[in-house]
């Protein structure tokens, strides 16, 4: 993904979540933003954290119905949360512990939401082909999450 492409989304991101303090709905168009954007991709979406269960939650995404509860720890989402960075998992086959949503998924790249010291969720991303995510994509999902970390309030 060139430069230009990474500063028009995240230009795109600001142009539809500024204005707007509802997380659901901001969510909501970020995840159909990453899915009209990214080429060859079956899931993108997010899973947030859940205080009281400590645990992630299903949250808005495009793609197949998901699995709607993750452990910290558990799966490619829970591990990028518990050990607090981004990962790239080139075949999820390989991955211990993955927990298959959709079964065409076989590359996936995970991005931790995390403000101020304060969990907050993760970004998914899934691909129906391995190899899929760069270090580019991860670079540009880091300056997505932190728009979207910079502009909404998750304690409402
Ligand atoms: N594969 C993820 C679960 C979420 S789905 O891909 C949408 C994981 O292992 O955490």
């Amino acid at each position: 993904m060139s430069h230009e492409i990474k500063y028009m989304l995240n230009k795109q991101l600001t142009a539809i979540i500024e204005g707007e303090k509802n997380v659901i709905a901001n969510l909501s168009n970020a995840s159909a933003l990453l899915s009209e954007q990214f080429r060859t991709i079956n899931w993108a979406g997010f899973y947030l954290f859940d205080t009281d269960d400590n645990e992630l939650v299903l949250g808005p995404f495009q793609g197949k119905v998901a699995c709607i509860r993750i452990k910290e720890g558990e799966g490619v989402c829970g591990t990028a949360l518990k050990e607090q960075r981004s990962l790239i998992v080139d075949d999820v086959h390989l991955f211990p512990g993955h927990i298959a949503c959709d079964a065409a998924s076989q590359s996936e790249i995970v991005v931790p939401m995390i403000k101020d010291g304060v969990k907050i969720g993760v970004l998914d991303m899934d691909a129906p082909v391995k190899n899929r995510f760069t270090e580019d994509d991860r670079l540009m999902l880091e300056e997505f999450v932190s728009v979207l970390l910079e502009h909404l309030n998750f304690s409402h």
